[in-house]
């Protein structure tokens, strides 16, 4: 049996499309569903003939009541649940819909738009694209707050260990949990801080993205709160979108990672607090807008659904 995982360890690229579609009530979506699980091997082997240089690569997720009413496997993914919003006193990690996540990444856009373009051709006569965020990548790997962002991702033979589902759930070996969230960031206040004091939110030096000593950390920072230890870690590839002259920037929010159970419990520490009320205060310049969780079958899965 091939285990090979779609392209969710990748490593971040220059531009990326990110799509979010639900599927029309009362509509058949099987026959769909399969033509796109065929369209998605299809866009990935074209890709890697085509252009070698430009990574080009679409990764699929698929969110829970869509892999209900596609009638897909069960058991399902042990951990492929509707994402439950995280409920802190101040701030909400929110759950919103979505049956399909497209996760496109290329150094050029052109190829972006591309595929994102094939897949709109097929979805459109029985989804809605709910969410469309283009990402660029800013400076040298920073997230819009000015700060380098993938720093503490796992490197070489970890990226599959995290991100990738091994012999624990054997059906679903080599696939991955997909979480998303889009968040808007209050430019004005963020820039309005000293820089620093956005270090001591970030708990890294910003200039040349050094970790702050455990003497000199705040527990309230994203680095304290975010980390859950060494044996707990999630593959993210986040970037910056948005639109300049009406100040609404953002971070798209993205992580895979083989059990979701670590990323809710990150996200418990970031909203809730640890101890609770220390929450992050990366959030008091960050309102998250969506929240959806999905399941990234391997090659493998993706092939027996096409048929
Ligand atoms: C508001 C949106 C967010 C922004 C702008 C952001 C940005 C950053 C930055 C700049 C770093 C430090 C460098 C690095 O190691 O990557 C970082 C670290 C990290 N972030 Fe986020 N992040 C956001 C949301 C999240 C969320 C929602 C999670 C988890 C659910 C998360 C998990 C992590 C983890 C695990 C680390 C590494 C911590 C460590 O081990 O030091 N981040 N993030």
């Amino acid at each position: 049996m091939d285990h090979q995982a779609q392209n969710v360890i990748d490593t971040p690229s220059n531009n990326t499309v990110f799509m979010v579609w639900n599927f029309h009530e009362n509509v058949d979506i099987k026959d769909i569903f399969k033509r796109l699980c065929a369209l998605v091997i299809n866009l990935n082997n074209s890709a890697q003939v085509r252009s070698t240089l430009v990574k080009a690569s679409v990764v699929l997720g698929i969110g829970h009541h869509a892999w209900k009413r596609l009638e897909l496997p069960e058991p399902m993914p042990k951990e492929l649940v509707p994402f439950e919003p995280v409920v802190g006193q101040k701030h909400i990690a929110v759950a919103t819909p979505g049956d399909l996540h497209f996760h496109i990444r290329a150094l050029e856009q052109g190829y972006c738009v591309d595929m994102a373009t094939e897949i709109t051709a097929l979805l459109t006569q029985v989804a809605d694209c709910k969410e469309e965020v283009h990402g660029f990548r800013y400076w040298d790997g920073r997230s819009i707050l000015g700060f380098v962002d993938g720093t503490e991702n796992p490197v070489g033979d970890d990226r599959a260990f995290f991100g990738i589902i091994g012999e624990e759930d054997a059906p679903y070996q080599g696939g991955s949990y997909l979480f998303v969230q889009k968040y808007v960031h209050d430019m004005q206040a963020w820039r309005a801080l000293p820089v620093s004091e956005q270090e001591k939110v970030i708990g890294r030096s910003k200039a040349n993205d050094i970790e702050m000593g455990e003497d000199e950390k705040p527990s309230n920072s994203h680095s304290a709160l975010a980390n859950v230890g060494d044996d707990l870690k999630i593959v993210r590839d986040n970037m910056p979108f948005g639109q300049i002259a009406n100040n609404e920037m953002g971070t798209y929010f993205i992580a895979y990672a083989s059990r979701f159970s670590t990323v809710k419990m990150m996200l418990k520490r970031m909203f809730i607090g640890e101890p609770e009320d220390n929450y992050d205060r990366i959030l008091d310049f960050s309102t998250a807008h969506t929240g959806t969780l999905f399941f990234c079958p391997s090659i493998n899965m993706l092939k027996d659904f096409a048929g």
